[in-house]
């Protein structure tokens, strides 16, 4: 089988994270007819990650299930994040469908045990089995039961470097609402991205980067950057790019040049 390809789509794109529950209904079918077409014209097998955005960051910041479990006030929370959630991802599979892509969801808080924030089982032998019968695994951040914490949140960008070390994937795209990585936050500076990054250049980046704009309970772009280390120290190429610009996500699939490369 070829080496699946890694498509995180990030919160701030299938949402608007400053207003909760808002949903991006067509830029998530201009993305879902994209994936379509670049699994037509033969990209490799896909597995996609999307994020919470303003379905799951408000939910799980009010009753504060990042912090874990304190109080029982806060297991309806947990529930009602794990929800949230799935209404998102509803939307997001139910296009993808609609455009033709056989993507089957599988909620992350039903195949996946934390130890103190980080996955410590994760029942994975279904996404190795979905890819080999050529439907597409849908994934996405979620609220999950945590052996040590009782809950936490699992993010996106933690399912995908799990999955790179375990599918070795020949790359993983990002998908966000910014151009690539770039030296300051684009939205306040208007910085231009960098073309292409080493793994050690990155390394630098992180240290002087901070969170994200909106409610966000998963640490932001610095999250996002220290993930991203970890995915290319295990020796896989990664592309962020904005997947809000028509036409960059089709691109970056099919191996077009798009946003930053990080090389390992
Ligand atoms: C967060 O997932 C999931 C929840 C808060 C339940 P992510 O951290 O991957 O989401 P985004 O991409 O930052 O919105």
């Amino acid at each position: 089988m070829l080496k699946p390809i890694i498509l995180k789509i990030g919160g701030s794109v299938v949402t608007d994270k400053s207003k909760p529950f808002s949903i991006r209904r067509k830029i998530i079918r201009r993305i879902s007819e994209e994936v379509a077409t670049a699994i037509k014209s033969g990209c490799p097998p896909l597995v996609i990650v999307h994020g919470g955005g303003s379905f799951g960051h408000p939910v799980a910041q009010r009753y504060g299930i990042h912090q874990g479990f304190r109080e029982k006030a806060q297991l309806i929370g947990f529930v009602e994040t794990v929800q949230a959630m799935r209404r998102l991802s509803d939307v997001i599979i139910e296009n993808l469908q609609a455009s033709g892509v056989s993507a089957l969801p599988l909620q992350p808080s039903a195949i996946t045990l934390q130890k103190g924030g980080r996955i410590s089982t994760m029942f994975s032998g279904i996404i190795e089995k979905a890819l080999a019968m050529g439907v597409t695994p849908v994934l996405w951040g979620d609220a999950v039961l945590d052996e040590e914490k009782g809950f936490s949140i699992l993010s996106g960008d933690q399912i995908v470097s799990r999955l790179s070390a375990l599918l070795s994937p020949s790359k993983i795209v990002f998908g966000t609402d910014v151009d690539g990585i770039c030296p300051s936050d684009p939205k306040k500076t208007g910085a231009k991205p960098f073309g292409e990054l080493t793994r050690d250049e990155l390394e630098r980046i992180t240290m002087q980067s901070s969170g994200s704009n909106g409610v966000d309970v998963t640490g932001g772009m610095r999250g996002k950057l220290q993930e991203i280390i970890a995915i290319t120290s295990v020796g896989i190429e990664v592309v962020v790019m904005n997947a809000l610009k028509a036409g960059n996500v089709l691109r970056a699939l099919l191996g077009g040049k798009v946003g930053t490369l990080v090389k390992p």
